[in-house]
């Protein structure tokens, strides 16, 4: 069987598990608000779904997205796409080439590296898994390894998996050194939302910087693929001649995301509430386990990093034996080759009472990950 059908088998499993705790996608499963739900229903049952949604999303939409961000009126549009994935596909299919450079963090979100590979562009991911640079980008570092070939410097602000979230001053730094090479600066936002104090690269760099959002993560919509990029109407306008979504993002989907952002204060008030709490408690029982420990707390994504490797175990083992109690976890592996071996990664956007299971099981299944030293291939 292909790689891919391995993969996909894994995830139809997955899917197909009873029950199963997804605490692997950093997905959102919190019951969904009542709004949210009687927009996308009343969307299927007036069967609006017949038709094509307008190719760049419905306008109240890609007004409440460039809104949402606090961004002048003006200032920048929206694109709404099938999650904030495509919008990276898009961004890469634009600027990478052969000969060209993609400048990210390592660790980062690794389909655009994998996207920017196909394109034929050299793949820069520079080490932050690392207490002495705080787990963060640093301005220098990042200084020393752009030049003129680089086309796109891609963070992931908050950093999945790590959690660190760039202030004004780190984000003003970056979109200098952007500039002063001529590369375009994509802020994936996707996590902003759980972070304290998130700030807009475009707020830094009208021009030239991009930044990509989902309804995926706050709202929890994973499922219904949709999310956007956010940018100058000139690079909207570029990108737009480009887009392979030239049949708009779903209707339903669209519907979905126009009610969230109606209610979000309220929504997020309570999903944040659950997920610090959630965080606490891991936190917390890490802390009680020999040989774990968590490098960034809290963390500004609904996630937390948890280090494995002083406890001698490895991230894919602990991650199948939980997989073996229904409990779905992501192993570093998925994140990094370079760091993989050294942590698992929590979901915590999801119901306490999952949250409390996989803390009662943690130091039984540090035990059985001890001795399971060939786990299965894992994704
Ligand atoms: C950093 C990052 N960007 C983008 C995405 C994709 O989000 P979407 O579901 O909107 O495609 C993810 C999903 O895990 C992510 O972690």
């Amino acid at each position: 069987m292909s790689t891919a059908a391995v993969r996909n088998r894994h995830f139809d499993d997955l899917f197909a598990t009873p029950d199963l705790r997804w605490l692997g996608q950093n997905t959102n499963h919190v019951p969904a608000h009542p709004d949210v739900l009687r927009a996308m229903a009343r969307s299927i049952v007036e069967e609006e779904f017949h038709a094509y949604a307008p190719p760049l999303g419905f306008e109240a939409l890609r007004r409440g997205i460039v809104e949402d961000l606090g961004l002048a009126p003006g200032s920048a549009e929206a694109l709404v796409t099938e999650g904030g994935v495509s919008a990276l596909a898009l961004l890469v299919k634009a600027h990478c080439r052969p000969g060209s450079r993609f400048v990210t963090t390592d660790p980062t979100w690794k389909w655009p590296c994998i996207f920017a590979r196909q394109a034929g562009a050299e793949v820069v991911e520079i080490p932050i898994f690392d207490p002495a640079v705080g787990y963060r980008l640093t301005a220098d570092r990042l200084a020393a390894e752009v030049d003129e070939r680089t086309s796109v410097i891609y963070l992931v602000d908050p950093n999945n998996p790590l959690g660190v979230s760039y202030s004004r001053a780190e984000i003003e730094a970056f979109a200098a050194i952007a500039r002063s090479v001529g590369a375009l600066l994509i802020q994936d936002a996707t996590y902003r939302d759980f972070a304290a104090e998130p700030y807009p690269v475009l707020a830094a760099m009208p021009e030239g910087a991009v930044m990509t959002v989902s309804f995926s993560k706050w709202l929890g919509l994973a499922g219904m693929r949709i999310g956007g990029l956010v940018a100058a109407p000139g690079l909207i306008a570029d990108l737009a001649g480009l887009s392979h979504a030239a049949l708009g993002a779903s209707v339903v989907a669209q519907r979905g995301a126009m009610a969230g952002l109606a209610v979000k204060h309220e929504w997020m008030a309570k999903v944040r509430a659950l997920d610090d709490a959630n965080k606490a408690a891991i936190h917390a029982r890490v802390q009680e386990t020999p040989g774990l420990s968590i490098p960034v707390y809290p963390s500004h994504g609904n996630f937390l990093v948890i280090e494995t490797h002083a406890a001698g175990i490895r991230p894919e083992s602990l991650a199948e034996v939980y997989r073996r109690r229904k409990i779905m976890i992501r192993h570093g592996a998925y994140h990094t080759q370079r760091f993989g071996d050294r942590f698992v990664k929590v979901s915590t956007s999801v119901p306490a009472e999952w949250v409390r299971e996989f803390c009662d099981l943690l130091p039984a299944m540090v035990e059985e990950a001890r001795s399971l030293n060939a786990p299965p291939e894992m994704f």
